[in-house]
């Protein structure tokens, strides 16, 4: 029987990171995955093959697109006869995620990572050891991290199939719907509502809750509900959806909002109402993994669960369903194995929402800071006073800074706008240190950038920004 070290069983962002770490730390290392993408074994997860990555290549096609009949004019290029190609931007967006999934299959090469493609399941303990079927094959291993991610929950009363798709579906239509209805404003319903609208959808968000963005700040919340209606995107907010039928040529889905039932007609609609921890096939019943109500696997501060030598972590484990906040957890527990001190500091951990404009943040929320009783000034900077932002011809937007009123200590950032996606990785790093605004506003920032902003808005805290 094949020994190892360490058996990762998913080979998403929190296990193959987790993987690679432990063989860079000397584990004998092994990594067994189920995903499979166009028939075959693809390394990378939810995030590679079906998540993060094609829909941001998606949200690039479009964006160009959108940009092309839109901005360009204003810079004095006119282009005529402008059309969507879908399958040619499906074929590119496949090509990305080969690009990537073969990278992660090439690093476990590099590291002597043992790849297995399969299933994992957890069969019982042998003295300190487990000994896992890993596709069909029983191997041994002194560590075993389960990293097995999270599924699309579905609606009871719409479960998927036919027109009625979850994100893989969403990213693979082969035409552009005439009329698309998304269940859910959350990430996945703006940014795959935005694809599909830039492409020449007429989108319509059906979202349970009065408002949305609920995790942002109110402030960026606001100015991203009227950017996105502006755009075309219909919210329809605080739905509460009763009936859903489909056939041949489409769905129709009967919802009630403001006591008022109403019946609408979708070529095809997106159910993006969250995620669910993936357990089945792990073997967690048969072996007394604890699961907590929800169904993600408990664990302590150092990811171990109730079954000595068995840990998880990423999407399985619940709290921020991110792929960077799996991969931090990756490298942490890799290096706890190895008796080092890892650490992932979930007060600082950054969202990214790939719109048009984009949305990050960081931190507290000012309602949050507030809450907390702490005492705090703001600061808060506007896009269209920045050069760079002009010279792009995209204004939109501002950043908004959050410190302590008495220590100045960063507690949040909160931007929308173009390219905050990017911006805020300073702030964030500036807020590991423990940094303060001012730390932040006496950075000599590169002129002309749209990082100016975030000083600015630093400068503000202060009521001193120097060019508001
Ligand atoms: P996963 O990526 O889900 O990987 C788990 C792996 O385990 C899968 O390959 C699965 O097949 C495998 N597996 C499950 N059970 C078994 C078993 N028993 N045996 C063997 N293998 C098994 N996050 C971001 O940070 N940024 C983004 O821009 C972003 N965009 C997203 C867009 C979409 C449309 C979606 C759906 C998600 C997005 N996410 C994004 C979230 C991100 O994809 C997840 O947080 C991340 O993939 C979680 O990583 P993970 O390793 O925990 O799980
Ligand atoms: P989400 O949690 O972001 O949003 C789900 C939305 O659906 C919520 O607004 C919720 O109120 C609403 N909802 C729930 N039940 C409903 C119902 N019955 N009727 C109408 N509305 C209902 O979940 P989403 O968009 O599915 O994404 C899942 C996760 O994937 C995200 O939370 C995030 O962790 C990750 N993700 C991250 C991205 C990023 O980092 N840019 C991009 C896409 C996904």
């Amino acid at each position: 029987m094949d020994s190892y070290d360490v058996l990762v069983i998913g080979g998403g962002p929190a296990g193959y990171v987790a993987a690679i770490r432990a063989a860079q730390l000397g584990f004998k290392t092994a990594c067994v995955d189920a995903f499979e993408r166009n028939g075959k074994a693809s390394l990378g997860g939810t995030c590679l093959n079906v998540g993060c990555i094609p829909s941001k290549a998606m949200l690039d096609s479009s964006e160009k697109f959108e940009m092309l009949q839109h901005d360009f004019a204003e810079h004095g290029i006119n282009v005529q006869g402008a059309s969507v190609d879908v399958a040619q931007m499906l074929k590119r967006q496949s090509g990305v995620v080969d690009k990537l999934t073969g990278g992660v299959a090439f690093l476990f090469r590099k590291n002597k990572i043992t790849s297995i493609h399969g299933l994992g399941r957890l069969v019982r303990q042998d003295g300190d050891a487990w000994i896992v079927d890993a596709a069909g094959t029983e191997v041994k291993a002194k560590h075993v991290i389960v990293a097995t991610g999270s599924s699309p929950r579905a609606l009871p009363l719409a479960p998927f199939g036919g027109h009625i798709v979850e994100n893989s579906g969403a990213l693979t239509f082969t035409e552009v719907p005439g009329k698309l209805g998304v269940i859910g404003a959350g990430v996945i319903g703006l940014e795959l509502g935005s694809v599909w609208r830039r492409l020449g959808a007429q989108v319509t968000v059906l979202e349970a809750l009065p408002g949305f963005l609920m995790a942002a700040d109110d402030a960026i919340a606001k100015e991203g509900l009227k950017l996105f209606q502006k755009q075309g995107l219909d919210f329809h907010f605080g739905v509460n959806i009763s009936k859903v039928e489909q056939d041949d040529s489409g769905v129709s889905v009967t919802y009630t909002e403001q006591d008022q039932e109403v019946t609408a007609r979708f070529d095809k609609l997106i159910v993006s109402i969250g995620r669910v921890p993936h357990t089945q096939g792990l073997g967690a019943d048969a072996v007394g993994l604890a699961l907590d109500e929800r169904g993600f696997v408990k664990v302590d501060h150092h990811y171990r669960t109730n079954l000595p030598g068995v840990y998880a972590i990423g999407d399985v484990i619940g709290g921020a369903m991110l792929a960077h906040k799996a991969e931090e957890e990756g490298v942490a527990l890799a290096e706890m194995l190895a008796g080092q001190a890892g650490h992932v500091n979930y007060d600082v951990i950054p969202w990214v929402i790939y719109t048009s404009p984009e949305i990050a943040w960081a931190g507290l929320t000012e309602k949050q800071a507030r809450e907390k009783g702490l005492s705090i000034k703001t600061g808060q900077f506007p896009f269209s006073a920045n050069g760079r932002a002009l010279g792009h011809g995209d204004t939109r937007g501002f950043a908004k800074i959050i410190a302590d009123a008495q220590t100045d200590k960063l507690l949040g950032v909160h931007m929308i706008g173009g390219g905050v996606s990017e911006l805020i990785g300073e702030v964030v790093a500036i807020m590991e240190f423990g940094g303060s605004s001012e730390d932040l506003a006496r950075t000599v920032h590169a002129h002309p950038t749209l990082s100016e902003v975030v000083k600015e808005a630093a400068l503000a805290t202060d009521k001193r920004a120097l060019h508001m």
